[in-house]
């Protein structure tokens, strides 16, 4: 069974499709990059999969089950993580404190800790500090954990938001434009975290225009044009594929 199956998923805003009919699989462990040029229905796609916006018709299933019509906190709870293609920090808490965010939805005894003996609170509290640490230092973030979320540089700040996402630790990541905005360095660290993920167990999809990297780190590609599904393969694939050149991978200017 694959641990995501996408059906005929169709989104639309009044007379746009946004998404029209996609169907895709994605396995355990597998990198997954989404394609396709501005406005062809990426993030849509996500906000599909996490209970952001309800689909028009189509079924998404989440380890064999369907998550169509569960809130996104469910939907997160099941195990499906995401970062937003616009940075989504709190700027007014510390570096640690926006991770721990993630990790309260995880938390047992979360508002009712109240009704907890305090000990168990306490020592909830702690783990979920440690756990937070942990995430931090696989991104790099560990010694800033005590510094505003808002001094960090933007290159950190989207390193911040993936350590908040995977505090929740999902069985599946969607990472929406991670490398944009990022330097060649920064995007260098960025596919080492991608890989550590990955080595962890995670399965991760991610949207991306930076074609160098999606080639190099994706184990398949979807390519989505005007809501449609054009294509979908392997790297070398992709690159060969006649449709998706003409569509704009042959294209110089690759904006996509
Ligand atoms: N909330 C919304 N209301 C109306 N139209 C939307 C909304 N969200 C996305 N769209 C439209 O759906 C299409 C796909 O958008 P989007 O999924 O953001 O594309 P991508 O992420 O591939 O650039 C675009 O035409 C966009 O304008
Ligand atoms: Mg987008």
């Amino acid at each position: 069974m694959s641990l995501l199956e996408i059906s005929n998923l169709t989104k639309s805003f009044g007379g746009i499709l946004a998404v029209n009919e996609v169907s895709f699989s994605v396995n355990n462990g597998e990198i997954i990059a989404v394609i396709g040029p501005n406005g062809a229905g990426k993030t849509t796609l996500f906000n599909l999969m996490t209970g952001i916006y309800q689909p028009t018709g189509g079924q998404v299933l989440f380890n064999g089950n369907n998550i169509i019509g569960m809130s996104a906190h469910r939907i997160a709870g099941l195990g499906i993580a995401r970062t937003f293609q616009n940075l989504q920090i709190f700027n007014n808490m510390t570096v640690l404190e926006n991770v721990m965010v993630g990790r309260h939805t995880k938390s047992k005894t979360g508002l009712l800790g109240a009704i907890f003996p305090i000990s168990r609170v306490q020592r909830e509290e702690r783990e979920i500090v440690e756990k937070a640490m942990k995430k931090l230092t696989l991104v790099g973030l560990a010694n800033k954990a005590m510094v505003g979320a808002d001094n960090l540089p933007y290159g950190r700040q989207k390193m911040l938001e993936i350590s908040r996402a995977i505090a929740l630790e999902p069985e599946l990541l969607l990472l929406d434009e991670p490398a944009a905005g990022l330097n060649s360095t920064e995007t260098r660290k960025l596919v080492k975290i991608i890989y550590k993920l990955r080595d962890q167990g995670v399965t991760i999809i991610l949207v991306e225009h930076d074609m160098e990297t999606v080639m190099e780190i994706a184990d398949r590609l979807v390519v989505l044009n005007f809501g449609n599904k054009l294509a979908e393969g392997t790297p070398v694939e992709i690159q060969n594929n006649q449709e998706v050149i003409a569509a704009y991978l042959g294209e110089e200017d690759l904006v996509c």
